[in-house]
């Protein structure tokens, strides 16, 4: 699979675990689900950082430059907000209310880079695409289970 499919596949994965968790009253079912949203981040976040990002950079344009800078900062802000999660309790309002904070955050950070990052990314060509994506596949897998036993 192309690695922009794989991502984008992926941020549908997200949006999902999103709109389940809004559904969902019960705060050990909340938790749950934002473990799985957390790990689902994370995994995300390392193969665009390590792997994607430094690709859409090789392309040595200004405008790729300022993207993956600019990506970089809102993965940061993502983090910042998940890390304070595990201490607000799920029963409490202000966890819905962090939780829509994190959603449109998210959204916004994944819609744009469909747009114009993986537009611009597609001049990697389509073999390079798709041996990125297997790569990022294995990787993410790897992240994936380290997170599972840590646990
Ligand atoms: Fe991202
Ligand atoms: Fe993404």
């Amino acid at each position: 699979m192309k690695a922009t499919d794989l991502l984008k596949k992926q941020h549908k994965e997200v949006k999902s675990l999103f709109k389940k968790i809004e559904k969902t009253e019960n705060g050990r079912a909340r938790r749950q689900l934002l473990d799985e949203i957390a790990t689902a981040l994370h995994g995300h976040t390392v193969i665009e950082e390590e792997m994607f990002y430094p690709a859409v950079r090789g392309l040595e344009t200004q405008k790729a430059e300022e993207m993956v800078l600019e990506a970089f900062e809102e993965h940061h802000v993502v983090k910042l907000v998940l890390a304070e999660l595990p201490k607000v309790n799920t029963e409490d309002d202000r966890f819905e209310a962090k939780m829509t904070v994190l959603s449109e955050l998210v959204e916004h950070h994944a819609d744009e880079e469909e747009k114009e990052m993986f537009k611009l990314a597609q001049k990697l060509g389509k073999d390079e695409l798709e041996s990125l994506g297997e790569q990022m596949q294995e990787r993410f897998e790897a992240v994936r289970s380290q997170s599972r036993q840590a646990a």
